[in-house]
């Protein structure tokens, strides 16, 4: 563990020294109280691993780990003890939660589960977050600038953050998005320096990409050539914010990689690599098969993974117009943007048609392990998840064939 030297200096691993302001010494001493203290401990932890040499402020901050699902009991106490005297310093929001949380019933979510997951809201909320829980919050007013220092949890919004939007962030965890809120602050190390941000590999995709299917796809493909490493993507004509969220979701869930860079596309300024890895029409083929399995009657139908924007929603009630679904169908969401549905009147049409609204929470986190067999959906990383974490098997088609599908 850390330990202080001085006043205003710790040793990274590196054995550097970590410079703190007065302020920040004085919150490590405990004098803003126990929650900033806990958190200072945090990120001096992430800072000396990580060989920062100090704390930048940020300006926003998204934080992960809010399902009950995932948290279980130690979390809650984890977080109510935060919350006895812990109040955020930036506008901060959160990823979604185990359930709806105004209507979990219709969806199936028990009741005991329901008690603990609105006491892990309560508690962020006594802290001062947002309890808007959303992996696109970007779509909902958390949305910084370009060079802006933030601190996300959420590995598509980090993706999406540092590529589309050009802010900086580590892709964080729980905790350590957490005490960023509490205290503004987060180690200066990783996706806060500029030179971690360049892309070490060329990509060139030599065939047309379009839909959100076919972007989750090639990010599949990228991400499993690549992993981690930050691409240069040349080919791409144009991407929509859709198709943008979705590949950000999947590049990131296939390699890890928390940022790319889109040749007309994204605002970063980036080195060209020497590098080359080509990309062709049989490569997202075999991704798209990969995804598409065999044998696989579909009980199950979601889309919104990241979650749907309200683009996506009033694509949805026009397809449902006048239709029945008889599948289970599931459209997760943020409330925010299920509110703007409603008001539009695309709610009213898609609920009428029998498909149910999941807004603040998703497929992967909500409690459904077991209940359905195969997902059909149009989100690569929402595939991955419902096999790996819900023993699902997956379809992947584009949003026209998920209505179809549903109305079958
Ligand atoms: Fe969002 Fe859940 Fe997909 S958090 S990115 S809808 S797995």
């Amino acid at each position: 563990m850390l330990k202080i030297i001085s006043k205003f200096y710790l040793y990274n691993y590196f054995g550097e020294k970590m410079q703190l302001t007065k302020e920040e010494t004085e919150m490590l001493e405990g004098k803003k109280g126990n929650a900033v203290k806990k958190s200072m401990e945090i990120l001096l932890a992430l800072g000396e691993i990580y060989g920062a040499k100090k704390l930048v402020e940020v300006s926003s901050v998204q934080v992960a780990g809010v399902s009950y699902d995932n948290l279980g009991d130690a979390g809650l106490e984890y977080l109510s003890e935060l919350a006895k005297d812990g109040k955020v310093k930036v506008l901060t929001t959160l990823n979604p939660a185990g359930m709806d949380l105004e209507n979990y019933k219709v969806l199936g979510i028990p009741e005991d589960f329901a008690i603990k997951q609105k006491m892990v809201i309560n508690s962020f909320t006594k802290m001062g977050v947002i309890p808007t829980c959303t992996c696109t919050p970007y779509l909902i007013g958390n949305k910084p600038n370009i060079g802006e220092n933030i601190a996300w949890s959420e590995s598509s919004a980090v993706t999406y953050a540092n590529s589309v939007l050009g802010a900086k962030t580590n892709r964080e965890g729980g905790p350590s998005a957490l005490a960023s809120a509490l205290t503004g602050k987060t180690p200066l190390y990783g996706m806060h320096l500029d030179k971690n941000r360049i892309a070490k590999i060329k990509i060139i995709v030599n065939c047309e990409i379009k839909g959100t299917e076919n972007f989750g796809a090639l990010g599949k493909v990228i991400g499993e050539k690549v992993g981690a490493k930050p691409t240069y993507i040349i080919g791409i004509k144009k991407a929509s914010l859709e198709e943008l969220k979705s590949f950000s979701a999947s590049i990131a869930t296939y390699g890890g990689a928390a940022i790319f860079h889109m040749k007309g596309i994204t605002p970063n300024k980036t080195i060209i690599p020497k590098k080359e890895i080509v990309i062709a029409q049989e490569d997202i083929n075999k991704s798209i098969n990969e995804l598409t399995m065999n044998n696989c009657e579909v009980d199950f139908v979601s889309i919104g993974c990241p979650h749907a924007s309200i683009k996506e929603l009033e694509k949805v009630a026009e397809l449902l117009k006048g239709k029945k679904v008889k599948k289970e169908f599931w459209i997760t969401t943020a409330r925010p943007t299920k509110k703007l549905a409603d008001k539009k009147g695309y709610s009213k049409i898609i609920e009428e048609a029998g498909a149910k609204f999941a807004a603040d929470t998703c497929c992967v986190v909500a409690p459904i392990k077991g209940r359905f067999k195969c997902l059909a959906t149009d989100s690569a990383k929402g595939c991955y998840y419902a096999y790996s974490k819900n023993n699902s098997k997956t379809k992947i088609m584009p949003i026209e064939k998920l209505v179809e599908e549903a109305c079958k």
